[in-house]
């Protein structure tokens, strides 16, 4: 019997038993809500990424790519209203010194007595309420002087709309288009935990859409209904997704409307990514700050100029890679055996295929090898011929690899193998010849939670 008892300890201990994350710094103890990833997991969020970039670049025409600097001038952070604004509310306890948001002091334990919340701790005397920017600070060049003082960015969107001005001059493209990018954006974020959820360095990727005023609203709904499709079409169960409106006070500076994607993470429903109508505030912020003329003008009616509003869906490359892995998260028996089983969608399983000779001798090693060798120009494939072959299939379903590809004696005689999948169990019997053709088949088919039942 499948069931659905995830826990976030369930999924770290598996990110570390088989090489998904690690906590980072560990041989000194560690470096708080900070992570590395290990093998299969840079193949996962490669995956992740990648599908991202499918969606926006590959599947449209009007999107185009950036990777832009982390330090950028600082005063593009002045301009974007980040220095000013990007800030959280920081109370100190006194009496266990940690330091917590003002407002999610029900949330959080103090550190003396973790059963309790700050707020409700009688000894706990706690500080009235600061301002604490969230960006990290660092000097340019060797000297600690005024003026080299830079930030490393806190998103990653910044860098799309300096660069705005190159875009219409060099892609032909007008709006609306959209210009997308993932990247390492840094917050010194108070409240962490719970994993890769919420660290102070992560990954976004993140499209700002370019749009004449007028028709801000309509993309607005087109961006919804796409990023929501893009978590559904990579097998997030639809009752574990919902979008959520921002109410008006919760609204970030920019911006005039935000809808959140959440997801039922362990810990509850949570940000999985926003799509906000920014408007024109950070084209016109950059245009005053710059003294450039960021406008869109229409070749054809120089009249025509505006400064286009911005639709921009903002998704985390940790927290979907999180989303997918806890979405995936399966426990069932086969033959009286418990199994961990990763259901992930094949396209986004960091190895799709697995060539396991039965057994170490009679020419079964050598033929899986020639096996193995053609499959991985193929897809990211995997050999291993060590253990019995049951611990190897269990290895291969903790890690969500869709298939394995077993030689045994038959094959020496007919050049068959059979090819297991990882959710139905079937074990097809498949010529050689036709083996990397029928998984690439497979990769293409649609697929669908087993999880659904
Ligand atoms: N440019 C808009 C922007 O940055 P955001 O809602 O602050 O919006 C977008 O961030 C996404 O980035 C979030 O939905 C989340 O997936 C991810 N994200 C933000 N802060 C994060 C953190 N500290 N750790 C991991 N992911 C984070």
């Amino acid at each position: 019997m499948a069931t659905d008892v995830v826990t976030m300890d369930k999924i770290v201990s598996l990110c570390k038993r088989r090489g998904f994350v690690f906590p980072s710094s560990e041989i000194y103890g560690g470096l708080g809500s900070s992570y590395d990833y290990g093998h299969y997991g840079v193949l996962l969020k490669n995956n992740v990424k990648a599908q991202w970039w499918r969606a926006m670049l590959q599947e449209r025409d009007d999107i185009v790519a950036l990777d832009s600097a982390i330090i950028q001038h600082p005063t593009t952070w002045r301009a974007s209203g980040h220095l000013a604004g990007f800030t959280d509310p920081l109370i100190d306890c006194r009496t266990c010194k940690l330091r917590f948001r003002a407002d999610k002091l029900g949330e959080e334990q103090c550190g003396r007595k973790p059963s309790v919340h700050p707020g409700e701790h009688e000894a706990c005397s706690l500080t009235a309420a600061r301002d604490f920017n969230l960006m990290f600070e660092t000097t340019v060049g060797p000297v600690k002087e005024e003026g080299a003082t830079v930030y490393l960015r806190p998103e990653t969107a910044q860098g799309i709309f300096l660069n705005f001005k190159n875009y219409l001059q060099f892609s032909r493209k007008k709006p609306p288009f959209g210009i997308a990018q993932i990247g390492k954006s840094f917050r010194n974020e108070i409240t962490t935990g719970n994993f890769i959820f919420r660290t102070r360095e992560f990954e976004q990727m993140e499209m700002e859409f370019f749009v004449p005023p007028a028709d801000a609203e309509r993309w607005f709904e087109h961006w919804l209904e796409q990023r929501m499709n893009w978590y559904l079409e990579l097998g997030i169960r639809p009752d574990h997704l919902h979008l959520r409106a921002h109410d008006q006070d919760e609204l970030s500076h920019y911006s005039s409307a935000t809808s959140d994607i959440e997801y039922l993470f362990p810990i509850g429903w949570q940000e999985l990514e926003g799509i906000a109508n920014r408007g024109d505030f950070d084209l016109r912020q950059h245009a005053e700050h710059s003294g450039q003329k960021l406008e869109y003008v229409d070749t054809a009616d120089p009249s025509a100029r505006y400064l286009p509003y911005v639709i921009e869906p903002a998704a985390g490359a940790d927290r979907a890679t999180l989303a997918f892995l806890v979405d995936a998260y399966d426990e069932d028996e086969i033959g009286g055996e418990r199994r961990t089983v990763l259901r992930l969608h094949p396209l986004l399983s960091p190895v799709k295929v697995a060539v396991l000779p039965l057994v170490r001798k009679d020419g079964q090693p050598e033929l899986a090898g020639e096996v193995y060798r053609e499959l991985r120009h193929r897809v990211q494939a995997e050999y291993d011929d060590g253990g019995a072959i049951g611990r190897r299939y269990r290895r291969q379903d903790e890690i969500g690899t869709p298939w394995a590809v077993t030689i045994d004696h038959q094959s020496l005689e007919d050049r068959t193998v059979t090819l297991r999948d990882r959710d139905s169990l079937a074990q097809d019997r498949v010529a050689i010849d036709e083996l990397a053709g029928e998984i690439e088949a497979r990769l293409r088919a649609p697929w669908r939670s087993p999880k659904l039942g």
